[in-house]
Parts: C-alpha cells; sequence; structure tokens
C-alpha cells in the first residue's frame, strides 16, 4: 500500500502551503470579519462593543499599540482613524511604548492588535495602559486568548486558525477591523457626513468580491517575483497609506524569501539612499492613492533614470503609471482609504513566490516563531 498523502498535506487543502492557502482565504476571511456589523448600509458595533456614546466621545486621542504585522495594520489604523474621526492617533511597536513614557490619561483609548493574543510585548503594554488608566480595545483573532480575556472592550477578527508564520489573512481581517470601528466612531463623534459614511461603507462591502477579482490572475505577480529571486536587495516606495502597506509587503519578503528591502515613503528616498539605485535594482512602486498620484510618479521616474526595473502597482483602468514603469499590476478601483487590503495581496504573493522559486521553507521562516511570548 502506498499512502500519498497525511495529514497536514490533507489541511492545506489542496495547497502547496499554508501561506498561499491562508493568502487565498482572504476574501472569507474579509466576509466574516464584516458579517452582522453592518446593518441598513451602517456600521453597527454594538453586539460587540459595550462603550456607550458617552464613552466614545469622551477619547480624545487614540494610541495603536501591536507587534510586526499587527503593528503595520496599526499604521494604516492611524491614517484611517484620523480621517474619519478627526481624533489625533499615535502608533507604537509594543516593545517601545512602555519605555518612552507615553501619555496616557483615563480619556486614552489605547487599541492593541494582535493576531495570538498572546505577544508577549503586546500584553506587557496593554495592561501597563491600564494601569495608567486608560480604555483598552483589544482587536484579536483568538478567542479566549489573553487580549480577549483582559481587554476592556473586544473586536474580533474572524480570520481562522492561521499556520503560516507569515501573517496574511490575519492582516487583512485586522484592517476590516479598523475600517468598522473608525465608521462606527466616526458616526458618534460627527466628524463625516452620513453621506461620506454610506459611500465609504458601501465601498467596504465591496472589498471581498474585489480581494477574490484580485486573487484570480497571480501569474504576472509570479513571474516578476522569480525575477527578483536572484536579487539580494530591493525597494519598496509609496506615499501616505501606501508607505504603510509597502512596509508591510517588504517585512513579508524579508521574513520568507531572506531578500533584503527597504520601504520608504516615496518622497523620502531623495534625503536617503537614493545612491543605492543603481542599474537593474528593482523596485515595487505602490500608485494606488489618487491625492499623490502625480508626486508618485515623479518619484517612479527618480528611480527610473537610475536604471530601476520598476514594478507599478496602480488602480485599474489607471492610464498613466504604465508610462514610467516596466511592468504595472492593478487593483479594483475603491476609495483611497480601503485600497490597503487589496493592494497587499500582490505584495503578498510577491514574497510567496520570491520564497518558492530561493527554495525556502515558506512555511516555517528560519529564526522566526509564530506567536512570541518573551519579551
Ligand atoms: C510574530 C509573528 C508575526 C506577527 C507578530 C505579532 O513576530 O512572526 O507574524 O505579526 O508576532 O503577532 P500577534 O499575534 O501579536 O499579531
Amino acid at each position: 500500500l502506498h499512502v500519498t498523502w497525511d495529514a497536514v498535506t490533507a489541511e492545506k487543502g489542496g495547497y502547496d502551503h499554508f501561506m498561499l492557502k491562508e493568502i487565498y482565504e482572504q476574501p472569507k476571511a474579509i466576509r466574516d470579519t464584516l458579517a452582522g456589523r453592518i446593518k441598513d448600509g451602517i456600521v453597527d458595533l454594538s453586539q460587540d462593543l459595550s462603550f456607550t456614546k458617552e464613552d466614545l466621545k469622551r477619547f480624545d486621542k487614540i494610541h495603536f499599540v501591536a507587534c510586526g504585522t499587527a503593528y503595520h495594520a496599526g499604521l494604516i489604523g492611524k491614517s484611517v482613524v484620523e480621517k474619519l474621526t478627526r481624533i489625533p492617533v499615535e502608533v507604537d511597536v509594543a516593545s517601545e511604548y512602555r519605555y518612552r513614557d507615553p501619555i496616557i490619561t483615563p480619556s486614552t483609548l489605547v487599541i492593541v492588535v494582535s493576531q495570538s493574543g498572546e505577544t508577549a510585548d503586546t500584553l506587557a503594554a496593554m495592561r501597563e495602559a491600564k494601569k495608567a488608566g486608560a480604555k483598552v480595545l483589544g482587536i484579536t483573532n483568538v478567542v479566549g486568548s489573553s487580549v480577549a480575556r483582559e481587554a476592556d472592550e473586544v473586536l474580533m477578527t474572524w480570520a481562522g486558525p492561521e499556520i503560516a508564520v507569515a501573517s496574511t489573512k490575519a492582516y487583512t481581517s485586522q484592517l476590516i477591523a479598523i475600517y468598522l470601528f473608525g465608521l462606527y466612531l466616526a458616526r458618534v463623534v460627527g466628524t463625516s457626513t452620513e453621506s461620506q459614511l454610506a459611500e465609504a461603507t458601501r465601498a467596504l462591502l465591496e472589498l471581498p468580491g474585489q480581494a477574490e477579482e484580485q486573487l484570480e490572475n497571480p501569474e504576472p505577480i509570479r513571474r516578476f517575483a522569480e525575477s527578483i529571486a536572484k536579487h539580494e536587495d530591493l525597494f519598496f516606495i509609496g506615499r501616505g497609506l501606501d508607505h504603510a502597506v509597502v512596509l508591510e509587503g517588504s517585512l513579508k519578503l524579508k521574513e520568507i524569501s531572506y531578500i533584503h528591502s527597504d520601504a520608504y515613503a516615496a518622497g523620502e528616498l531623495k534625503h536617503g539612499t537614493l545612491a543605492l539605485i543603481e542599474e537593474g535594482i528593482p523596485v515595487i512602486a505602490l500608485a494606488t492613492q489618487q491625492p499623490v498620484f502625480d508626486k508618485m510618479v515623479s518619484n517612479i521616474i527618480e528611480v527610473k533614470a537610475r536604471g530601476a526595473h520598476i514594478l507599478g502597482l496602480g488602480l485599474e483602468g489607471d492610464q498613466e503609471l504604465g508610462k514610467s514603469v516596466d511592468e504595472v499590476i492593478t487593483i479594483p478601483k475603491t476609495l483611497p482609504l480601503l485600497t490597503p487590503p487589496l493592494a497587499v495581496i500582490p505584495l503578498q504573493l510577491l514574497a510567496y513566490y520570491a520564497s518558492v522559486a530561493r527554495g525556502h521553507n515558506v512555511d516555517k521562516p528560519r529564526n522566526l516563531a509564530k506567536s512570541v511570548t518573551v519579551e
């Protein structure tokens, strides 16, 4: 008898690796995280959170605190929540937060973001924040985890179990939870008009289908990944929310392919390491943010002039980007605020295929753990 499958292979559901399976589970993770939280076109988190309107109105600043990929979700959270609510938001990595003597008062809302809900640095920061009198909202993927138990309020992400060390569907679900909370809070504090909120909520509901569309044809990104596999250094650039997304794309690539990369705010490259851009160096340039599109194109031209080989990531229907880059990949059109969960998908696939091309252990990269329970 020759047995050609085992329990692990069966769990991968036909995918070569858990990471690829989890990348493809993102439309479902987004859908499940949205489910039951939008009623008649309005975000309603009253089943999840027991904050009263008065509680929510009292917050005069918000701190996102997290590690790794969850920290990158917090960076998106800053832009999203500030834009929607005009409440000042700071973002910290948990291991720094506790030691920088942050200004925490009873009117501070601390949002800890953690897939596992068990990261030691995040737990320690959460406990300090509580001690200092802040209210803590936990965004986590694990029911019954320490974050779920100890935070004052919890907003679950419903990504399902994430096995691959490199986080994918947990990240996109964290973004969705952040959008939901931002829209919920904005309605209470009255900083966005009803029609702005309705438009954003409608666009949010389109994301699962758009993520499916995004995943339909991975071929161009797979080809680009194979072309970068022989490189040891590359750059990611983006402005605004695209900058936060490239930080995550760069982390993903480093984690599993071991290719070194830097992610720059595109306008900052000329103040730093433009000297490192030489003939043939791969640059991944995100240009999904319409308000800064022209500025982004100028930055792309700067690196092109130094011989970079550029993959541009833009919005569907964009006729301009293709003129200044070598290859273009597009994401479905959505509001500028909502591009990150779509724009990150090609970057996750890039990291995945680059790791496969280099023959690495995609799901269990060297020296990394899924959950880091030591400080
Ligand atoms: C580890 C993982 C990362 C993760 C980070 C935070 O370093 O390798 O993928 O982003 O921990 O984990 P958490 O469970 O708190 O989101």
